[in-house]
């Protein structure tokens, strides 16, 4: 079933740079009346406001911060599109035994899944009175299949997998649709050190935008997760052989 963006009201989460900026430019160009875009400092929201004016409004939010997401809910009552995009990676690469990837670790869980499921529960009654509407979160390719150079990133990302698939299955009684976004490499801060060819993140910000427009649940919004994508489909087993051969 199809979900057209023209006249929503949506809120990106990290929308101040990277893959969040970029979705709330395409959420502009495919006809989103209104987007709040959030970020930890409203001040690195500027260039978006400087390019779209009144559609953009700037929101202060940590997705860690439980009062920040209260007031991120009070203050934005009419969503009908929540994308979760806002995400950390902290430690990439080193030997299994490294102590930081369990420091890491923790913080990437309480970005990447506490923060995802906690500002969701805060919109759910939002996007329940606004229709039901829909949730978008950006996993990603690791969250299907664990890339040792990510190793504790990727076990977030799976949480995040996993909580789109509970958030689809208890959020349908209130009719809201729920996108999981599975990017690869996209060419951001975050992903500086990926030895990887990488997609700009504005043609990842239009696939994503096609992506729910077709309103296909799964989402690969670029070529290495499109092929990637494909073969955890095919065979989860045989994608881990591919990946346990990428480097470490
Ligand atoms: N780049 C890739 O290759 C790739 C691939 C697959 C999935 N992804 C996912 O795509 C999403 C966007 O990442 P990106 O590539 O655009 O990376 P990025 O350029 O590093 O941007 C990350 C964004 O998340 C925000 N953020 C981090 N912690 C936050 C918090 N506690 N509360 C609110 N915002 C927070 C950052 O805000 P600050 O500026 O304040 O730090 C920034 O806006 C993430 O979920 C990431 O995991 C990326």
């Amino acid at each position: 079933m199809s979900y057209s963006i023209k006249g929503r009201i949506a809120l990106v989460t990290g929308a101040n740079r990277g893959i969040g900026e970029a979705i709330v430019d395409a959420l502009v160009a495919a006809g989103a009346k209104k987007v709040y875009a959030a970020a930890r400092n409203t001040k690195d929201l500027a260039p978006l406001t400087a390019r779209h004016g009144s559609r953009i409004v700037a929101l202060r939010l940590d997705v860690t911060d439980p009062a920040q997401i209260a007031a991120a809910a009070k203050a934005a009552p009419d969503v009908q599109l929540l994308v979760n995009n806002a995400g950390f990676a902290g430690h990439t690469g080193g030997a299994f035994t490294d102590p930081e990837w369990i420091t890491s670790g923790r913080r990437e869980m309480e970005v990447n899944f506490f923060g995802t499921f906690a500002l969701t529960q805060a919109f759910a009654p939002v996007l329940a009175k606004n229709g039901g509407g829909a949730v978008v979160n950006i996993a990603s390719i690791a969250s299907l299949v664990n890339f040792a150079l990510f190793a504790s990133y990727s076990a977030s990302k799976a949480a995040a997998h996993s909580l789109t698939q509970a958030t689809r299955a208890m959020l349908k009684v209130q009719g809201t649709r729920v996108f999981g976004v599975y990017p690869g490499p996209i060419d951001t801060r975050m992903a500086k050190d990926v030895p990887f060819d990488k997609t700009s993140p504005a043609d990842a910000a239009r696939a994503i935008i096609a992506g729910i427009e077709a309103g296909s649940e799964e989402i690969f919004p670029d070529p290495m997760s499109q092929a990637m994508g494909a073969a955890y489909l095919a065979s989860p087993k045989e994608l881990e052989r591919q990946a346990s051969a990428t480097p470490a």
